[in-house]
């Protein structure tokens, strides 16, 4: 049987990257969805590529950051499907690759909305009607970035280690409801967030360079992140609760090293790479 047969679910930030691999793996493994995203026009390519396929997708334009769609998101899952088994708080936005002190106070209250209070408010709305069906699982992209420093601006680090502490807290806070919550930690993933990244590299030729800090050696796919999503979205995961995935590649398990010289297991010394 397919994993999410008769689920509903909600992808949010499905029109691009890594929630739309999600929102496809989800359709195929019997989830019916509210796709919901800002892109208006990605957005309708995905639900159509959904139900072209034979799958069920209804389309919900908007901001997650606004308390007005996360009502409207939960109310199109109940209202189209009968209740909501499945939330994937996954929009999110990287902000300006600046310092800290370089930012303006809006662009940090942007990113602070989008990020952070954006799970707060699909948990926030999503709760009561997952309890009211008995139970259900919450997942939230976080990042590595959200587990330590040098992973990118401090403003989207600080959001990211906020989700991964909702994760933790919100758990506690839903003791004995059957709801689940749990987050994912994907290290760099090729997606619209990265593009700048990758097509820098391409550019200048250094593309097999990316990913070169992990043990892995590269870097990951959007369907990575969403394979891990599926197994905190289905019932495989059951037990799994209040926890943050790190899917990275092995990235935040190793520490600092010289890129030109590394221990492999193959040898019996350093090589070169
Ligand atoms: N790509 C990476 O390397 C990486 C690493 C760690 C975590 N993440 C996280 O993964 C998640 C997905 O990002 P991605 O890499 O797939 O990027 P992406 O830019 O390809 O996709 C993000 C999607 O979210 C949508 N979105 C952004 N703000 C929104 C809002 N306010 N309301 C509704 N939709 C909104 C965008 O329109 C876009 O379609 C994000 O939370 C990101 O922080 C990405």
């Amino acid at each position: 049987m397919a994993q999410l047969e008769g689920k509903r679910a909600v992808v949010t930030g499905a029109a691009s990257g890594i929630g739309r691999a999600a929102a496809l793996l989800f359709a195929g493994e019997g989830a019916r969805l509210v796709v919901v995203d800002q892109a208006a026009e990605e957005l309708g390519e995905l639900a159509a590529e959904i139900e072209e396929a034979g799958g069920s997708a209804v389309m919900l334009t908007g901001d997650v950051a606004e308390e007005a769609t996360a009502e409207r998101i939960v109310a199109a899952c109940t209202g189209e499907f009968g209740g909501i088994d499945i939330y994937y708080a996954n929009a999110g936005i990287s902000g300006e690759m600046l310092p800290l002190t370089q930012y303006s106070t809006e662009a940090i209250e942007r990113v602070l909305a989008v990020n952070l209070l954006g799970p707060m408010l699909a948990i926030k709305f999503a709760c009561p009607a997952m309890i009211e069906g008995g139970g259900g699982s919450i997942v939230m992209t976080a990042s590595v970035a959200g587990l330590g420093g040098n992973a990118g601006p401090a403003v989207y680090s600080a959001t990211k280690a906020g989700v991964i502490n909702l994760a933790k807290s919100v758990a506690s806070e839903l003791i004995g409801t059957g709801v689940r919550i749990n987050a994912i930690c994907p290290g760099l993933i090729e997606t619209g967030m990265t593009k700048f990244l990758f097509d820098h590299a391409r550019e200048r030729g250094t593309i097999d360079k990316v990913g070169q800090l992990n043990p892995l050696a590269r870097h990951g796919a959007p369907e990575e992140i969403a394979a891990v999503a599926l197994f905190l979205a289905s019932d495989a995961s059951s037990y799994v609760n209040g926890h943050a995935i790190v899917v990275d590649g092995g990235l935040s398990a190793s520490l600092p090293f010289a890129p030109a010289h590394v221990l492999r297991a193959d040898t019996k010394g350093y090589v070169k790479r």
